[in-house]
């Protein structure tokens, strides 16, 4: 009997063999649809190929993709458990043609591995086609000889395949499988189609038209195949069974349900079991695909998902915990046809143990109040809205876990009672907030928070996607349109931009639209809203449209080698200086970083050495960067580095990167790094790059500040740094490696030479050596002095210090060099009045045999022949003095 992964490898071989290209399956959360919650089929990684907007290597492709129908438009999550073959997690295999062939090789290839690989009866099989195709039922009939009772025209949209509103589509043709008439049923088309006999295994698609929203279609360029079989369904047909849940692969998650909760898997707990190995499957791959369990959006169905899976562990009288048990086995069975759900094994069962955990301190109480209400109704009444706000509310019970609850008791929720009590709950948060003093700007992200929910943020694993335009705001209001030049700030329902927090800077990058572009120059939130911050540089963009957001790819990339580096740095600096430091602030930007940390000392040389050296080894390590999610309590009780004061939420992302032998954080000791953090980050060290620490300050008391260089930029810095030594060593004329030796000596010299100068500005300013006393004539102090090898122009400075030694009087200065000589007199400002400094000078040159002299009455100087008759010189100033 063929397993279910020989089933699905037998198919791709089988398409492989046919010269298509095996494509991995895409993520379940679409990047490419901005409507679609979860890739609900195969054909959704390739929309753009049929609409012909993308081109693409291959022309024929098959894959077998991940499904999720939760939450969204195709929702099966009410029934799972109680039914046959609904799954909210499934496989569809999948072929595609993209302009290639067409109906006639689509059904041979499908009628010839059914009949021929699968080995199914050809009489077991009998197909659908869509009323007017008469071509796919010529082809049927030719091809696989059915006759005309075989081929079943339907003229309902049951044939017609449409991926939604809008988007490629067009007929299509359905081959079922007759178990036979002991099961009740009848054939497509006919009454009693609802029941078991008949069952549709898999679904042909001839796209060959183009959906709008306005309900119009266009033909497409080229005609291509879709094509969808779910891998349980066919899988329980060639294994014989009537039930998707007898398969082996879904048998073994059924069992390991049973062993985790000692019970029998066909017992009474039979639904139970069936609900956990379905949950198991959904929530482990939205878990891998990176979707985290939140209050909104898709982290809100995961939630749904998951705590309805653990009130079935609870009814299964478990006491601990048991979803998180059952990964392994899930690995097992899936782990080789998906690789990223071993990769993300431990994630998965962190989350899934946090969530358990923390739902089972309020699942006990929340079904002793249900029961309570239930006590006190009428029998088979609706259980109040009211009843279920309040679980909903303060009980985590989500409204689908409450309704599930009560099927068991064929009893239903008012839900018109529940909504009312939503919205008076949401009126009274409005009438809060409305009293809480807030701007006018931020009134309208409060009621666009309201109105759309939280924007849904795609950027840990993707930087372009498809979203679509919510709202559209300018100076605090709404508008409708902005044009060409204009800015806005823009809204979407999901988004690959990073909004500015916790250190991180917003991205930036475009938003496309049919009719336009809007250049992002910084993305902020507000609550939970994204805001868009640009400009329209091109054409006009309108609210309601559909967009793709691109971030700018080397930007981000710089932002979280950035990012990644602080973490490697606080870490870093921790061990180098103590457990004492601690974050105080950052910039994680495309060009830099900085952080602020605690300490009360500058890091010594050695020091930003030590931890320079080592976020530099780390990178070299390049290993992986993990993330993980958690509850706040459980990352500190590892070890995580927390911001003070910081407050976080229900669920925390927990980045760590670095790989010890032993000598790391908490529980985690293989860890070098271990943070609290929603910011970006490098897939491994080695992107960062490398680091350069480029100053490190004081940046308040008591806090020091490092900027700091990562990647490209740090490489520039250190190139610059290095062409400025070679332009110094240059101009020393030195080799870069004596630099340093011949700066130190040239200080040197520059400190001899300093000291030098200084004592024979002394020495002048005693006049060579011996100083001559000042003499008194008429009750004023004069000196008189000739000196050597002082030139005129050094002579002002020598008179003023000479004016300065006596406080108060007059002096002469009889100087001479390079054979020139000079005459200069100074008369202290309490004399100038009788005295002029002037009239010495004059009086001193005319005695040289001179002539001339001039200045101020507290200066004067002047040129003379010679210093032949200095002693005439001097007793004529002196005369001049006593004549005052
Ligand atoms: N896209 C088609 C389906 O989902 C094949 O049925």
């Amino acid at each position: 009997m063929p397993s279910l992964n020989d089933i699905r490898s037998t198919y791709l071989d089988f398409f492989k063999r046919n010269g298509h290209e095996a494509v991995a399956s895409s993520p379940l959360v679409p990047r490419n649809d901005p409507t679609l919650m979860f890739t609900n089929s195969g054909m959704v990684q390739f929309k753009n190929r049929f609409t012909g907007v993308e081109k693409g290597d291959y022309q024929r492709a098959t894959s077998s993709q991940k499904c999720v129908r939760a939450g969204g438009k195709h929702n099966d999550l009410d029934n799972v458990g109680y039914t046959a073959r609904h799954h909210t997690f499934f496989e569809m295999l999948g072929n595609f043609s993209f302009g290639d062939y067409f109906k006639s090789e689509a059904i041979p290839f499908a009628w010839e591995l059914l009949t021929k690989d699968f080995g199914i009866p050809k009489d077991k099989l009998l197909v659908t086609v869509y009323h007017t195709d008469d071509e796919a039922a010529d082809l049927w009939k030719k091809v696989a000889g059915l006759t005309d009772d075989r081929i079943i025209r339907i003229p309902t949209d049951d044939n017609f395949w449409r991926m939604g509103p809008t988007g490629p589509c067009g007929p299509c043709t359905e081959i079922f499988y007759d178990h036979g008439d002991h099961i009740w049923g009848g054939p497509p088309g006919s009454a009693e189609e609802d029941g078991d006999r008949f069952i549709e295994i898999w679904n042909l698609v001839f796209m060959q038209y183009e959906q709008f929203e306005d309900g119009s279609m266009r033909d497409l360029d080229m005609q291509s195949i879709d094509t969808g079989m779910g891998l349980e369904r066919i899988g329980a047909l060639l294994q014989g069974k009537h039930d998707n849940y007898d398969t082996d692969l879904m048998r073994a998650l059924i069992e390991a349900s049973a062993h985790a909760t000692s019970s029998d898997p066909d017992g009474p707990g039979k639904v139970h079991h069936r609900v956990i190995a379905d949950h198991l499957r959904s929530t482990s791959f939205l878990l891998a695909d990176g979707v985290m369990p939140s209050n909104e959006g898709r982290g809100y169905v995961l939630r749904r998902i998951m705590r309805r899976a653990m009130r079935h562990v609870h009814m299964l009288g478990a006491q601990d915990p048991v979803m998180h048990k059952l990964v392994p086995a899930l690995v097992r069975q899936m782990g080789a046809a998906y690789p990223e759900l071993g990769r993300a094994q431990s994630m998965i069962e962190e989350s899934l143990l946090s969530e358990e955990t923390r739902f089972r301190k309020t699942l006990d109480r929340g079904l002793r109040l249900l029961d309570d209400e239930l006590g006190k109704l009428p029998e088979g009444a609706d259980l109040p809205g009211e009843a279920a706000f309040k679980l909903y509310d303060t009980y985590g019970f989500p409204l689908d876990l409450t309704q599930d609850a009560l099927r068991e008791q064929g009893r239903n929720v008012d839900t018109a009672g529940f909504d009312a009590a939503m919205a008076e709950q949401k009126a009274q948060a409005r009438a809060a907030w409305a009293g809480s003093g807030e701007t006018k700007d931020a009134a309208i992200w409060f009621e666009l928070g309201e109105k759309h929910g939280a924007t849904e943020f795609l950027g840990y694993d993707t930087e372009s996607a498809e979203g679509q335009v919510l709202s559209l705001v300018r100076d605090g209001a709404a508008i409708e349109v902005a044009k060409e030049g204009e800015a806005v700030q823009v809204v979407v329902n999901q988004t690959p931009f990073y909004a500015e927090s916790g250190g991180q800077v917003g991205d930036v990058g475009t938003i496309q639209t049919e009719s336009g572009m809007v250049r992002v120059s910084d993305t902020k939130k507000s609550g939970g809203v994204f805001i868009h911050i640009g400009e329209v540089t091109m054409g006009q963009i309108t609210r309601g449209q559909a967009a793709k957001l691109e971030v700018d790819h080397s930007n981000r990339s710089n932002i979280r080698a950035n990012h990644s580096a602080t973490h490697l740095l606080h870490e870093a600096l921790r061990r180098a200086l103590g457990d004492h430091v601690a974050q105080r602030g950052s910039l994680n930007a495309h060009d830099r970083l900085r952080f602020d940390f605690s300490h009360n000392k500058a890091l010594t040389a050695e020091e930003i050495a030590q931890v320079e050296g080592e976020v530099n080894e780390f990178i070299r390590q390049n290993s992986p960067v993990d993330t993980r999610i958690m509850t706040p309590d459980d990352a500190r009780a590892i070890g995580a580095q927390a911001l003070f004061g910081e407050k976080y939420g229900d669920e925390v992302r927990v980045v760590s990167m670095g790989k010890l032998n032993g000598s790391g954080k908490g529980s985690d000791k293989q860890t070098y790094s271990l943070e609290l953090c929603g910011g970006t980050h490098v897939a491994r060290t080695g992107d960062i790059g490398m680091f350069a620490l480029t100053t490190e300050t004081a940046s308040a008391a008591g806090i020091r500040r490092i900027e700091a260089l990562t990647g490209q930029a740090a490489m520039a810095e250190l190139r610059r740094v290095d062409r400025e030594l070679s332009e110094i060593a240059g101009i020393l004329k030195a080799q870069a490696g004596d630099v340093v030796g011949k700066v130190k000596a040239l200080s040197d010299e520059r400190k001899t030479l300093a000291n030098e100068v200084a004592q024979l500005k002394r020495q002048l300013a005693m006049g060579g050596g011996g100083a001559s006393e000042a003499k008194d004539i008429a009750g004023v102090k004069f000196i008189g002095r000739k000196v050597e090898g002082v030139s005129g122009k050094d002579l002002g400075a020598l008179v003023d210090e000479m004016k300065s030694q006596l406080g108060s009087g007059a002096v002469l200065v009889l100087a001479e060099s390079d054979g020139k000589a000079t005459v200069a007199a100074g008369v202290t400002n309490d004399l100038t009045e009788k005295l002029s400094a002037v009239s010495l000078v004059q009086a001193a040159t005319a005695a040289l045999g001179g002539k001339g002299g001039g200045g101020r009455p507290d200066r004067a100087q002047g040129g003379a022949p010679s210093l032949n008759a200095a002693d005439a010189a001097f007793e004529a100033a002196e005369a001049v003095i006593g004549a005052a």
